[in-house]
């Protein structure tokens, strides 16, 4: 719920201070009811009308960047009552992830309610960058990283990687840990991808999204994405 100046203001028909001035003289229905109290809060459901016409509303798009914990799941709600992205985010807005993340994958997860953009995002054509941070079980040998960077096929499909980096190899605990950039939204992609190999991802963590990164985020804080950022991921288009 919304005060009525503010969701006027909101929809771009006028200021707030004009807005307040329009409902205390008594131009602004809510329901078929005249108004003249500026107390008065609104939501989706109601019709709002100023001098008999309708007021469009698009309710305000909110975009949001979390680092997601493991653990936490990447839905607006689960029948199995685990934690969702959605609990980690505080706002009244009805907002979802774009895409997803695996239960145990942490890192970089956009939510919004911008379906248009969401859209955008989540379609194969537009190619979107996404690079991940994988601790794999075993030392990433020669002949696998260049069968890698070759291409590589999963569920009959070729996987091209668009980029790939062992970033340390830990001898001892005989494991590796290998950034890998993609463009693809398949499930599981990653895990699949060293599964075929016959690796085991033990930790994976998504760093990057297109030209957004999680900066100094810790695990579960978010924050509101710029006006620019979000220009920059339409522009993908
Ligand atoms: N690839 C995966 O295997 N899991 C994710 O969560 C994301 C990409």
């Amino acid at each position: 719920m919304e005060r009525l100046q503010k969701v006027i203001a909101s929809s771009g028909y006028t200021s707030r201070r004009k807005a307040e001035e329009l409902i205390v003289n008594n131009h602004v229905k809510v329901n078929g009811e005249v108004v003249s109290n500026l107390g008065i809060k609104v939501d989706d459901n109601d019709i709002i009308e100023i001098d008999g016409e309708v007021l469009k509303t698009d309710p305000l798009k909110e975009y949001y960047l979390l680092n997601k914990p493991r653990e936490v799941i990447c839905s607006v709600s689960d029948d199995k009552g685990r934690k969702t992205v959605i609990d980690l985010i505080k706002t009244n807005t009805r907002i979802y992830p774009v895409g997803r993340l695996d239960y145990d994958t942490t890192g970089l997860i956009i939510l919004t309610n911008d379906g248009e953009l969401a859209n955008i995002l989540m379609h194969p054509k537009h190619k979107i960058q996404k690079t991940y941070i994988a601790k794999i079980d075993g030392i990433l040998n020669e002949e696998d990283f260049k069968h890698i960077r070759k291409g590589i096929k999963i569920d009959e499909r070729i996987l091209k990687v668009d980029h790939m980096k062992v970033k340390e190899i830990d001898k001892q605990k005989n494991t590796s840990l290998v950034e890998v950039t993609i463009h693809e939204g398949r499930n599981h992609i990653v895990r699949k991808l060293f599964a075929t190999l016959g690796y085991d991802v033990l930790k994976l963590s998504r760093i990057a999204y297109g030209s957004l990164t999680l900066g100094n985020l810790k695990s579960g804080e978010y924050r509101l994405l710029s006006h620019d950022e979000v220009k920059s991921l339409y522009g993908h288009k």
